[in-house]
């Protein structure tokens, strides 16, 4: 493989998330070699190296999504966004983890007769994911309800997309969270939910968190910038779009208060369930809302959207973004600090951010594969203008410069400590102990033999 150019990121802002500063940034063979104020100045060789200027934007360590579905099989058809490579793999859960790097597993409670676990098969799921110092991951929605309350809506002759709302309201949602937080904390298992679509759900989460539970939510870029009022529209195929597992929810003040939640650290990260399909693999469910695909876009968008709801609001700074967009998945995922920073030693992961310039949102400018946009016609602040992966400049001006391959699996060590320092730290300290008692000696009445 030819050697990549030396790169010089000249005169922007670094921001991580625990300071931004003035700094120059040096990349050589894919990593941040240097970092800090006029590198040229100070003897940086000109050899080979490509300069990047950067004055007036922001330079950001890439964003991490922590929740994608790409060539996803599911409902009967494949989601129609791919990876340029996929991995399968489909053994045991230590062998993954040992041999496979492979540290965090996914309990669906919802999608009944498909993928559900019940209550037992979640403890032995979690008790085992403790074990191997993996991070349990649930999907929380009681499928048993959504199932009885889909059988009600058709029923009541409601076949269109409001129904997939209607049959799994926030209560599903909410009580799902607190079991598998309440069975997680049972086996002292540290616990990720995926996709926190609902206020109740949210507020459980945070409220864990307060009670000092090692759980961590991960709201959606679909559930911080749009609604579930979709689901009303009287367009059926413009409803079905928006259909997704969790649903968006109808009350729109949500993704204001998931950003809040977000903003102050009740929620952790940020993903997308990047799942799509076109409007003809949505039709499968034309006349059963049961049978539309679930899943919706986010992938392109996700920081944009945040930048917008969260920054450009003046929720969060611009720190507390990296933090959720790109540290925090880092940490838990324990790729830090390889990723999720730049600093020195560091893969150059790179964005250059223009935080001022707007672009707006549309299918028709979009570079994914799915026929339409969820987040169609929104303008956001903050525009991504160069990208960089592991020090190639994958995008720059509106062109990719990517080919099918060129990402890379990276094994990922059990035991994050960010996420299980806690935890050993409570199985040492935290052992029950039985009461010293002098041995009872009085009467014990006989049962009776049974039979
Ligand atoms: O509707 C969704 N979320 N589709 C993707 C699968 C999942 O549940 O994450
Ligand atoms: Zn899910
Ligand atoms: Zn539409
Ligand atoms: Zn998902």
């Amino acid at each position: 493989m030819a050697a990549l150019p030396r790169l010089l990121i000249r005169g922007g802002r670094v921001v991580n998330e625990d300071r931004s500063q003035l700094a120059d940034v040096l990349v050589e063979d894919g990593v941040v070699r240097a970092l800090g104020p006029d590198l040229l100045a100070s003897g940086t060789s000109t050899e080979g190296l490509r300069i990047l200027d950067a004055t007036g934007k922001l330079v950001l360590p890439g964003g991490i999504d922590t929740h994608t579905h790409l060539q996803f099989p599911f409902m009967g058809t494949q989601s129609i966004d791919d990876f340029y490579l996929g991995t399968k793999v489909k053994e045991e859960m230590k062998i993954l983890t040992q041999n496979k790097g492979i540290n965090s597993f996914k309990m669906f409670m919802a999608y009944k007769d498909l993928y559900m676990v019940r209550d037992e098969e979640l403890y032995a799921a979690f008790s085992q994911c403790k074990e191997i110092g993996a991070i349990a991951q649930v999907h929380a929605e009681n499928g048993d309800l959504i199932a009885e309350g889909a059988k009600k809506m058709l029923a009541l002759g409601i076949t269109g997309p409001e129904g997939h709302e209607l049959c799994r309201p926030e209560a599903v949602e909410a009580e799902a969270t607190l079991r598998a937080i309440t069975i997680a904390n049972a086996v002292n298992c540290p616990l990720y939910v995926v996709h926190v679509m609902s206020k109740s759900s949210a507020k459980i989460i945070a409220d864990a968190r307060r009670e000092g539970k090692v759980v961590f939510g991960e709201p959606i870029a679909a559930g911080l910038g749009t609604d579930g009022t979709h689901y009303w529209n009287k367009e059926w195929h413009h409803a079905a779009h928006h259909v997704m597992g969790p649903p968006l929810r109808p009350d729109p003040s949500t993704p204001d208060f998931l950003m809040n939640l977000l903003a102050n650290d009740d929620l952790t990260t940020t993903g997308t369930d990047h799942c799509t399909f076109n409007t003809c693999q949505k039709a499968l469910g034309k006349d059963d809302f049961t049978k539309i695909p679930n899943g919706v876009n986010g992938v392109e968008d996700r920081m944009s959207i945040i930048w917008e709801k969260g920054v450009h609001s003046g929720k969060m700074d611009e720190n507390r973004f990296v933090a959720v967009t790109s540290s925090n998945a880092a940490k838990i995922f324990n790729l830090y600090p390889r990723k999720g920073i730049i600093a020195i030693g560091s893969d150059a992961d790179i964005v250059i951010w223009d935080p001022k310039a707007t672009r707006t949102i549309s299918a028709k400018t979009h570079h994914q594969a799915v026929n339409f946009n969820i987040f169609e016609g929104m303008v956001c602040h903050g525009v991504p203008l160069v990208t960089i992966s592991r020090g190639k400049v994958v995008y720059e001006a509106g062109n990719f410069n990517v080919s099918a391959g060129d990402g890379k699996y990276i094994h990922r060590k059990p035991f994050a400590e960010y996420v299980y320092k806690r935890i050993k730290q409570r199985d040492q300290t935290c052992i029950p102990v039985p009461v010293e008692r002098l041995p009872y000696k009085e009467e014990v009445i006989l049962l009776k033999a049974s039979g």
